[in-house]
């Protein structure tokens, strides 16, 4: 499917796994959850050393419930070539287990190479917004969806540190750069963006005047925490575990008036509030999807088997 077919999703929440049942018992108030690949690729990798099911069963009955896209960490969209394809013999299958509407993975890079070995990285980092790194990323997610034949949405990340290099681009134009040409779409977190400017004070509309929005298909919206303490004090942490500040709210209804946002995903991973504060939180961004001139309240077809997997045999009713 191409990226400007894909369809309007509403809003949804990232699936945590305390929360499973919470989440089937209100399916009719989340119109999709976003699956985290790499949380499941372990521990279903644990399950097969232990000769279990459990996790393999948790993303049947999710995906068997709800319209669920995929959202990855490990995928090193930015490393170096060769790309490591060993990682998409894992991705793969777990993709076709769960088909997902699309897939996504950040503007990171997850390993480094010296040509004979490569180090895995516990983390995804920075990257140089340079025309050869968006060289790569074109090439690696070209070499990802050639094989992984679905829908894959690349996310612009936070950053604790920058790596300038002479010559090196804005990151909205990086962004351009690395979408121009292909048939792949843009996760736009507005709270990494929203951070970068407070942290390193660069005017936040204009790095979304200067963004390709005409490419964005999921908002990722969350809340960071401000620190107080030690060598970063002052600085802007992405700890999903904070309301959504105002001011993201605000970034959220600017880009919904200009761009065809098919969903919006509230991400939030520590210190979770209870369900229905979590669902207030959510219906404000359908409030604002709704608002979109862009928005058609045409939802994914609900997957088969609702009424065998959700509690009390309920029957999905849009
Ligand atoms: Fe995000």
């Amino acid at each position: 499917m191409m990226i400007a077919d894909l369809p309007f999703l509403g809003v949804g929440l990232n699936y945590e796994p305390p929360m499973h049942d919470q989440y089937l018992a209100h399916y009719d108030e989340i119109d999709y959850l976003e699956l985290p690949t790499d949380a499941f690729l372990l521990r279903m990798q644990w399950d097969d050393e232990d000769g279990r099911t459990a996790w393999r069963d948790r993303a049947v009955e999710i995906a068997g419930a709800f319209p669920v896209v995929a959202h990855g960490i490990r995928m090193g969209l930015a490393d170096a070539a060769p790309y490591r394809t060993s990682y998409l013999d894992r991705l793969e299958p777990f993709l076709d287990l769960i088909d997902p509407v699309w897939f996504s993975d950040h503007l990171d890079q997850g390993s480094v190479s010296d040509g004979a070995q490569r180090t895995e990285l516990m983390h995804g980092i920075p990257i140089a917004f340079t025309a050869e790194q968006a060289q790569a990323v074109r090439c690696n997610m070209q070499t990802v969806t050639d094989r992984v034949r679905r829908p894959l949405l690349v996310e612009n990340t936070w950053y604790d540190y920058m790596i300038k290099i002479p010559g090196a681009m804005d990151e909205p134009e990086f962004v351009r750069q690395v979408l121009d040409g292909t048939d792949h779409g843009l996760l736009l977190d507005l709270t990494n963006t929203w951070i970068n400017a407070q942290n390193y004070g660069f005017d936040v509309d204009a790095w979304l005047a200067a963004a390709p929005l005409d490419r964005v298909v999921e908002l990722h919206v969350a809340g960071g925490e401000l620190r107080t303490r030690g060598p970063k004090a002052g600085t802007w942490h992405d700890s999903h575990s904070r309301p959504v500040p105002e001011q993201v709210w605000a970034l959220v209804a600017d880009v919904v008036a200009a761009a065809p946002v098919r969903a919006i995903t509230l991400e939030w991973s520590n210190d979770v509030p209870p369900m229905p504060e979590l669902l207030g939180h959510l219906s404000r961004a359908r409030q604002l999807l709704h608002a979109s001139p862009f928005y058609q309240n045409k939802h994914v077809a609900a997957p088969e088997g609702i009424s065998h997997v959700t509690p009390g045999n309920a029957v999905r009713h849009r």
